[in-house]
């Protein structure tokens, strides 16, 4: 088979843009079936040192420290945005103005209103579009959504979802983006909350109203001393910056089909490390997901019989979506770097088909609308729809 090619521009070096960078180099080796090799083309950060050794390290023919040469470079096909929250909006209308394909990392905007016309600029330029909500892609979490499809677990009744995490619990853990609302929007909720809507999204149906509450438990951060991310420097005596966003979030949800649900996300969640768990209650089985442990999935059968009832360990094979591509025996185990390789595989298909990838744009615009409820009501301390923001 002959592949075409396409070329990558990724903006960002950090967390992501190494995660992004793997997966394009991983994907021709894991899928057989790929339609379109990837080419690292041009790698573009801000810091041009950055850019200059992350090029080198990751693969990029190119480096540059201007992301807009980048989004309008002749070769790229897809511009890939790996930066802070803040400049998703700018860089992707930018790209779709210049024609290329979009993946952008969650949360896709600072607001459902932004997210919202991100989407309608992408669709009018009929452009392909993906975003990060690579969990959605862990083969446990695609068979629990075939089972619930296939009525395994019945009419679904409750969802409960939580991504607690102690990365920032550390109160010297220094002020960056993160904790900026102009740069990052909301806390943990867009940071970590995000992918459990997304995932309520993906395997219940549409969210229509929260109830919620926020906090902030750390209220001020030592200033970084330059750096970026989870790792930037800090001494303690470092002036203080006051955290503008929430450390946790807790919310009721309903869901357009009738079910009702439970989300919780923290930064500060001593002792939880990508504690990335969700449990779908149905009217006759259920349904539970750990990322910690990603390779297994919980069923309950309500049908089985009543000496033997209980939940089951159902160890990922390749029996299962995606893991066949990786591994030929069961109990191998994926990484959260696998969901990656997934994500950028559908990415890469739909381009090569000319169709929608999903998640895109649309999917996490209603995300997004589900984040700005939650933050509505946690300030107006009420049930707000998430038909009435903006990007409504
Ligand atoms: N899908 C996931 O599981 C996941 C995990 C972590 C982060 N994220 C998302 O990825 C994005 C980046 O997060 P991160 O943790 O990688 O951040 P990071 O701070 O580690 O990296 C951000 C990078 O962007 C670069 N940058 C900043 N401004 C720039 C500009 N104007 N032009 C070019 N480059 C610029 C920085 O120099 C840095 O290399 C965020 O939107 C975040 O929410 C997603």
């Amino acid at each position: 088979m002959t592949r075409r090619e396409l070329a990558i521009g990724l903006i960002g070096s950090g967390f992501m843009g190494k995660g992004h960078a793997l997966a394009f180099s991983l994907v021709g080796r894991v899928f057989d079936d790929l339609l379109a090799m990837p080419r690292l083309r041009l790698l573009a950060d801000v810091d041009a040192d950055s850019a200059r050794r992350a090029a080198r390290e990751l693969g990029f023919e190119e480096a540059s420290a201007d992301w807009r040469e980048l989004v309008t470079h002749p070769e790229v096909d897809i511009v890939d945005i790996t930066t802070p929250n803040h400049l998703h909006a700018e860089m992707a209308l930018a790209a779709i103005e210049a024609g290329k394909h979009v993946y952008c990392e969650k949360p896709l905007a600072l607001d459902a209103a932004t997210a919202s016309a991100m989407t309608e600029a992408a669709e009018a330029a009929g452009v392909v579009t993906m975003v990060g909500f690579n969990y959605l892609k862990s083969p446990a979490v695609l068979a629990a959504k075939g089972l619930i499809e296939a009525g395994v677990i019945g009419a679904v009744w409750q969802f409960r979802g939580a991504f607690l995490q102690d990365v920032l619990a550390d109160p010297q853990q220094p002020f960056g983006w993160r904790f900026e609302r102009s740069l990052a929007g909301s806390g943990a909720l867009g940071d970590l909350g995000a992918h459990v809507i997304a995932l309520a999204h993906f395997l219940v149906g549409e969210v229509t109203q929260v109830c919620a509450h926020a906090t902030t438990v750390i209220e001020e951060r030592p200033a970084a001393l330059g750096g970026h991310g989870y790792r930037a420097p800090a001494v303690a005596d470092a002036p203080r910056r006051r955290v503008e966003n929430e450390d946790a979030v807790q919310a009721l949800l309903t869901f357009a089909g009738g079910a009702s649900g439970v989300l919780e996300a923290s930064r500060v969640a001593t002792g939880r490390k990508v504690h990335l768990t969700c449990e779908v209650i149905g009217s006759r089985g259920s349904l539970a997901f750990d990322h910690e442990r990603m390779n297994e999935l919980q069923l309950y059968e309500a049908a089985d019989p009543a000496d033997r009832r209980g939940f089951r360990t159902i160890i990922m094979g390749p029996e299962h979506p995606f893991y066949g591509c990786f591994w030929p025996v069961a109990g191998c185990g994926l990484g959260l770097g696998d969901t990656k390789v997934i994500e950028v595989y559908e990415l890469l298909q739909a381009v090569a088909q000319a169709r929608r990838a999903s998640p895109d744009f649309a999917e996490a615009t209603a995300v997004q609308r589900v984040v700005d409820a939650i933050v509505a009501s946690a300030a107006q301390r009420r049930w707000v729809a998430t038909s009435e923001g903006a990007g409504g």
